[in-house]
């Protein structure tokens, strides 16, 4: 199955898309993880987006449309993939179709802002093998250290409260109107994202069968 993982910053994109692919046997591709990896091993794809994501802002979409292209052709995604963080803009949707990509699900998590902010600021990544934790929803066993690299964790910079703030309202300017996009193609399923990680996995699942 191919699916798309939409919502706002901070809705629990990855923590759900890690858990359904597992559950389906396919890849997660998230655009923020391939351009945090270029920005750490410093290619120059990393070096121009830094900018950007260090200020909320959406990297170009053509750097991101190049990414998505070249990951989407290897071979582990023939049985399906999640897509988690891309699309984010109408003609980053419109490339993916110009590329014929097929679409089955669109899974939209919905989470209100003043959750989102809390969820954000509270997150702690681990510097080296990036596992995602949060301070009160997802301690880990010691505190300020990975499970399972055993590596320190660290604050994103993208998780400041100020810069949580521009991620939100460029998430309301250019990405929320991909709802209406999915929903007129027929692909769009909404799902509550409050409540407990399971729970809503276990809605997502109900959303990807129905
Ligand atoms: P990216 O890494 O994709 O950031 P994001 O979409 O802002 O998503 P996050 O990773 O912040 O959140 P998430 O929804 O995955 O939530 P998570 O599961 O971690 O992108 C970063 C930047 O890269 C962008 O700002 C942009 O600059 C650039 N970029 C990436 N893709 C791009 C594109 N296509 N076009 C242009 N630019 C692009 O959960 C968050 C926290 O909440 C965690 O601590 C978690 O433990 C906790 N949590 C999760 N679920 C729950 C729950 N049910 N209850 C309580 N806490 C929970």
């Amino acid at each position: 199955m191919n699916i798309i993982f939409l919502g706002a910053p901070g809705a629990g994109k990855g923590t759900q898309a890690e858990l359904i692919a597992k559950k389906y046997n396919i890849p997660t591709i998230s655009t923020g993880n391939i351009i945090r990896e270029a920005l750490k091993s410093g290619t120059e794809m990393g070096f121009k987006a830094k900018a950007f994501i260090e200020a909320g802002q959406l990297v170009p979409d053509e750097v991101v449309i190049g990414i998505i292209k070249e990951r989407l052709a290897k071979g582990d995604c023939e049985n399906g993939f999640i897509l988690d963080g891309f699309p984010r803009t109408i003609p980053q949707a419109k490339a993916l179709d110009v590329m014929g990509v097929r679409i089955d699900k669109v899974v939209d998590i919905e989470v209100p802002d003043e959750n989102i902010k809390a969820r954000m600021t509270g997150r702690r990544v681990c510097g080296t093998c990036g596992a995602s934790y949060h301070l009160e929803f997802k301690k880990p066993a010691q505190n300020g250290i990975c499970d399972s690299c055993g590596a320190e964790l660290i604050q994103r910079k993208d998780d400041a409260p100020e810069t949580v703030a521009d991620r939100l309202s460029v998430y309301h300017k250019q990405t929320e109107p991909l709802k209406k996009y999915y929903e007129e193609h027929g692909k769009l399923e909404i799902v509550d994202g409050l409540g407990d990680v399971a729970e809503i996995t276990a809605h997502i699942e109900k959303a990807l069968e129905d």
